[in-house]
């Protein structure tokens, strides 16, 4: 066994020299899976002081390319959760706001759905060349490209391992994870919505503050401006889980349609990135985001921007499945990490990296938390491949009396 590998096992603290040891030996295949699985595994178990966690996000920055960083360019991140849609919302509010923005996006894998995905199902296009991606930017103000192979590749194949291994719920690898990726695209400003609760890699208030202060932490050594949302993912966020379907959500919201959790979360994740890219208080900033989604601002700019993508914005149209109430009462609870496996088993979603996917299949929930139902009542709708409806329908529980219904976000920390 390598000898760095023994420190760890020993929980002595390592030198950048000896993570970098490790990690690079990964990357370069000097260090094998179950060598490195060993040692992810440690992590979880042990932890990294704060100084190694600040390393691994080096070295993982260091791994591949790096750009400049541009105190103008602002970034989104999630720690990933069922039916988050936020950016198709929230870049279409601050592009209609003047700001420029771009984001580099991801694929679903597992339960949890990726933004690349629910814009590739309505035909936009996201593996741009540098042309085309300047090319949005100008004439819509934003652009929602995959993430370059090259940004970060020692991150990439460590989370890849993660996640057959059951070692993605370590604090430090989250936020070397998140962070080195986000200083290595050159953001100045990054707003980070920590989702907590049983649908969420992170389980509780405690653990998200910790990795919420050690995120900001990593931001100050580069001089990065870091803002943290704890939000709730007890439940799904919004109503649609899948691909299109949730598009036709994030259309309804832009719209000005709905109303809930998901549209809060937004204009609140609108209102503070808007507040870090202009000096302008919260209030005002919450005013104008709103006024962008009344006025359909915010839907004309998506649009323009689904178009110019070659994209469509027409109705789905699809075989689904109704499943009804087996009980009367109110909704109390919806397991989104039940709903996020249905979604996937329907064939919205990657059990492994190279399946395909099915644009059409997910979940809608016809009703959600505080709903009152009646047996017979139609509780979802299942689009997508025929499945075993048992474990949906133990998805969902309730109470005889109207459930409170707590606000979606928990805290902000910056
Ligand atoms: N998102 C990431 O990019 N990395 C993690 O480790 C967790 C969520």
């Amino acid at each position: 066994m390598l000898r760095e590998i023994k420190k760890l096992e020993e929980k002595q603290k390592l030198s950048y020299k000896e993570l970098d040891t490790i990690f690079s030996g990964y990357l370069n295949k000097k260090i094998d899976d179950d060598e490195m699985t060993k040692v992810l595994k440690l992590i979880c178990k042990n932890g990294l002081s704060e100084e190694e966690t600040i390393n691994l996000t080096d070295i993982f920055i260091n791994s591949g390319a790096k750009f400049p960083m541009n105190i103008s360019f602002v970034d989104k991140h999630s720690t990933g959760g069922v039916g988050d849609k936020t950016t198709l919302i929230v870049l279409p509010i601050l592009a209609s706001l003047g700001v420029r923005i771009s984001k580099m996006s991801g694929k679903a894998l597992g339960y949890t759905g990726g933004t690349i995905d629910k814009l590739n199902s309505i035909g936009v296009k996201t593996n741009l060349t540098k042309k085309e991606f300047y090319t949005a930017i100008d004439k819509t103000n934003m652009v929602i490209s995959s993430q370059t192979e090259n940004l970060c590749p020692m991150d990439k194949k460590v989370y890849a391992l993660r996640d057959v291994t059951g070692t993605t719920k370590s604090i430090p690898l989250i936020a070397a994870s998140i962070m080195s990726k986000k200083i290595a695209s050159g953001a100045g400003k990054i707003l980070i919505d920590i989702k907590v609760g049983k649908g969420a890699l992170i389980e509780n208030k405690k653990q998200a503050m910790e990795l919420a202060a050690l995120m900001i932490k990593i931001g100050k050594k580069y001089d990065r401006k870091v803002i943290c949302m704890l939000t709730r993912m007890d439940n799904p966020l919004g109503d649609n889980v899948g691909n299109k379907i949730e598009v036709q959500e994030v259309i309804d919201i832009l719209k000005n349609k709905k109303k809930g959790n998901l549209t809060n979360l937004c204009v609140e994740m609108a209102t503070l990135m808007y507040t870090l890219t202009k000096d302008i208080s919260k209030e005002k900033a919450r005013s104008m985001v709103k006024e962008v989604l009344n006025n359909g601002e915010a839907y004309k700019k998506f649009e323009s921007y689904v178009k110019l993508e070659g994209g469509s914005l027409e109705d789905i149209d699809t075989e689904c499945a109704d499943l009804v109430s087996l009980k009367s009462g109110y909704i109390k609870s919806i397991n989104s990490r039940v709903i996020g496996e249905t979604s996937m088993l329907l064939g919205a979603g990657r059990v492994k990296k190279t399946d395909s996917i099915n644009y059409d299949a997910g979940v809608v929930l016809v009703k959600n938390v505080g709903s009152k139902v009646k047996k017979g009542d139609v509780i979802c709708k299942l689009y997508g491949k025929s499945i075993n409806y048992d474990p949906v329908y133990k998805a969902f529980s309730y109470s005889k009396l109207k459930p409170s219904i707590k606000g979606i976000i928990i805290n902000v920390v910056e």
